[in-house]
């Protein structure tokens, strides 16, 4: 099999390449403009498989490079990862959603179709959903329902991939993940930003009462999630990728605080996210019936590694967090505190 990956020096791309190249014979192409979140550094290791990995330095809304490299390499698939991928930034500036999410797709949607690709995975997440009133857990059936420009970016995305399938029969296959933590996640996203934080005894900046819900999934079991679609997964298909652990997020903030060793005292509480969705849940029952995939990491080992991990790459840490990190900080956090009383 012959890969192009989009976004694949991003936290989950980067994952699922890493799988491939240590778990297949496969030829992996991966196509990253290398944003603030796209990071060389999560793929050291690639180097070992020559001939089998070619990274393209690149953006997916260059028509006329992704279509001469769709040409070129032939690629039997396509997994498509590359986004702008948070919520917070899509608030503070909904533009870049809005051409990467949106028109990046229809670029390589496009590409795949003049070449003949034989498979295109579109890596969507249950934030299309929208926020879900307990005991609701949605199924692929589900009305799309977003919130937030980054989720409605995603929500069109995934309509207009399916009208590829619909109209120009071209195989794409939808997955729809939960919440993703573990090892190179970018610390803008609440575990790694609480885990960080956490160990340079800064304070956990939680939003409103922290009372909302999010359904946690091991990055790693995502991957093996997005590889069950790509190899078993039918076109035309959705299919829902969840963790099966819903916690709301003063929970996981203080199980970070505990596993770290830090006080209960860092956590700030904070002006909430506009627009913020109350709680996500997700059924993975069709991907777990079709494939025989279901999540293996539990929250309690999974959250035990991605700290483990944050506390031996401090380097990787403070490189990422310099710069233009701090700028987007202080515009996202500065002047949010809730005083209490
Ligand atoms: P990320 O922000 O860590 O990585 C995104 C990657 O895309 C980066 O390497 C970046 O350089 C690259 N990229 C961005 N714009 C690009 C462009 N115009 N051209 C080429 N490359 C570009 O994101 P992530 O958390 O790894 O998410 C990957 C995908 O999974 C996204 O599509 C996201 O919507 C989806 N998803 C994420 C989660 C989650 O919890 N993180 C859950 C469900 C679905
Ligand atoms: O559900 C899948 C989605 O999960 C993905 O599609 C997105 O790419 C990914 O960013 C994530 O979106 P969320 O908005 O749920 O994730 P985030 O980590 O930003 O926030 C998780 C919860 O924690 C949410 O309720 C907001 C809250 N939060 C977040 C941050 C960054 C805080 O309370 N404080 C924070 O500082």
């Amino acid at each position: 099999m012959n890969l192009l990956v989009t976004g694949g020096a991003g936290f989950i791309g980067s994952a699922f390449v890493r799988m491939i190249l240590a778990e297949t014979d496969w030829r992996v192409v991966n196509l990253d403009k290398l944003t603030y979140a796209g990071n060389l550094e999560n793929l050291t290791g690639a180097e070992a498989f020559p001939g089998r990995y070619r990274f393209v330095h690149g953006d997916i809304l260059d028509d006329a490079a992704v279509d001469a490299l769709v040409e070129e390499e032939g690629p039997d698939a396509i997994v498509h990862f590359a986004a702008e991928s948070h919520v917070d930034r899509s608030i503070l500036s909904p533009e870049p959603v809005i051409q990467t999410n949106f028109r990046g797709t229809f670029v390589l949607l496009e590409a795949a179709r003049r070449r003949g690709v034989g498979r295109f995975v579109h890596v969507s997440t249950d934030e299309v959903y929208g926020s879900l009133a307990p005991p609701l857990a949605a199924t692929e059936e589900f009305a799309l329902n977003p919130s937030s420009p980054y989720s409605a970016s995603k929500a069109a995305s995934d309509l207009l991939a399916r009208s590829y399938f619909v109209t120009f029969k071209l195989p794409v296959v939808i997955t729809r993940a939960s919440n993703n933590y573990g090892p190179y996640q970018f610390p803008e996203k609440l575990i790694p930003l609480m885990i960080a934080n956490a160990l340079e005894d800064r304070k956990l900046p939680v939003y409103g009462d922290g009372l909302q819900v999010r359904d946690w999934l091991y990055v790693d079991d995502h991957c093996r999630g997005i590889r069950a679609v790509l190899e078993k997964g039918r076109v035309g298909e959705i299919y829902n990728i969840g963790g099966n652990r819903s916690l709301p997020n003063l929970e996981v903030v203080e199980r970070v605080l505990e596993a770290t060793g830090k006080p209960r005292s860092l956590i700030e509480y904070v002006k909430d996210r506009p627009g913020h969705d109350r709680r996500y849940a997700l059924s993975s029952e069709k991907l777990e019936r079709e494939t025989g995939w279901s999540p293996r990491v539990d929250f309690e080992t999974g959250l035990k590694r991605t700290i483990d991990w944050y506390r031996s790459h401090g380097e990787w840490v403070s490189r990422v967090r310099s710069g233009a990190y701090r700028s987007y900080y202080d515009r996202n956090y500065g002047g949010r505190a809730v005083v209490p009383g």
